[in-house]
């Protein structure tokens, strides 16, 4: 059955812990809804992941609906969450609605994230007063880099700790269902998770939260370049695949693919008449 944006409130209520993690193509998405993953969320990490962008920042909304069509149409049963792509939201509220209702219209998700606190609840309220579920992200936020100079843990310090607390608060008042925290010690985010109603769903944010999100090819091996910290690997797909391509271009170049039971066959005779057709064909052009 297709869960619901009620599975966030019912999990947390029942202490039962929410899973999440990124897709960005069809046959993904079916692997991770066959999984029985509860939420696949199309992050704008797709800019990092599937386009090879050094960060975050020139993912379009383009982009989002162009990869989100395709994960919601693999996802029979989990809960399609959409990022919103940097600078889509921050400019108005008016920006914000048009550009979510863009990305729920064209790709038929479910949800949609955006990042920020305080700054961003305006923007919160309009999507969420048009009748589409929002996701808040705190902590790290990787398309404020620029500004927090680097990809740091977030909240170390007394004031910083206290305005995370302080934008989930107001996240929560402006509507989201759920919180997506980033980077943030782990006795932070089990604060905040006491501290509001909504469920907190944590990648680099320790076990307190009320679930759990890992980008899939992080949790797979097949990210080639740096893994944070936080990652657990639960396969090495990278070496897998290149082992599966290795052994692929030597069977072709020894010609032992493909083989008998991978071909077509057709009659001997019917081989036979065709070479007789060729042979006695005149040449088109036969003036030489
Ligand atoms: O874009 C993304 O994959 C994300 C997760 C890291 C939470 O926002």
């Amino acid at each position: 059955m297709k869960k619901t944006v009620s599975l966030f409130g019912e999990a947390k209520s029942k202490n039962e812990k929410i899973t999440m993690v990124t897709a960005y193509d069809y046959t993904s998405a079916r692997l991770v809804d066959l999984s029985g993953v509860d939420v696949i969320l199309v992050g704008d990490s797709l800019g990092n992941v599937m386009l090879g962008y050094q960060n975050v920042l020139p993912v379009t909304i383009g982009d989002m609906i162009h990869h989100g069509k395709a994960v919601v149409k693999g996802a029979h049963e989990a809960f399609v969450v959409i990022d919103m792509p940097f600078m889509s939201y921050q400019i108005s509220p008016e920006q914000a609605l048009e550009n979510a209702g863009k990305i729920i219209k064209e790709t038929n998700g479910n949800a949609i994230k955006l990042e920020g606190g305080k700054n961003v609840c305006p923007q919160v309220k309009a999507i969420v007063n048009a009748g589409i579920p929002v996701i808040g992200h705190l902590g790290l936020t990787p398309q404020s880099f620029n500004a927090l100079g680097g990809y740091k843990v977030q909240g170390k310090q007394v004031q910083a700790a206290t305005n995370l607390v302080n934008d989930a608060l107001a996240l929560q008042a402006a509507g989201v269902c759920a919180i997506v925290l980033e980077c943030v010690p782990s006795k932070l985010a089990g604060l905040i998770t006491q501290v509001v109603d909504v469920a907190t769903i944590g990648i680099g944010a320790g076990s307190d939260c009320d679930g759990q999100v890992l980008v899939f090819q992080d949790l797979l091996g097949l990210n080639l370049n740096h893994t944070p910290k936080f990652v657990k690997k639960y396969a090495n797909l990278a070496q897998d695949v290149q082992d599966a391509l290795g052994n692929y271009c030597q069977d072709v170049r020894n010609q032992e693919f493909p083989s008998a039971p991978y071909e077509y066959a057709i009659k001997d005779e019917i081989i036979e008449e065709l070479r007789m057709i060729i042979e006695k064909k005149e040449p088109d052009n036969d003036s030489n």
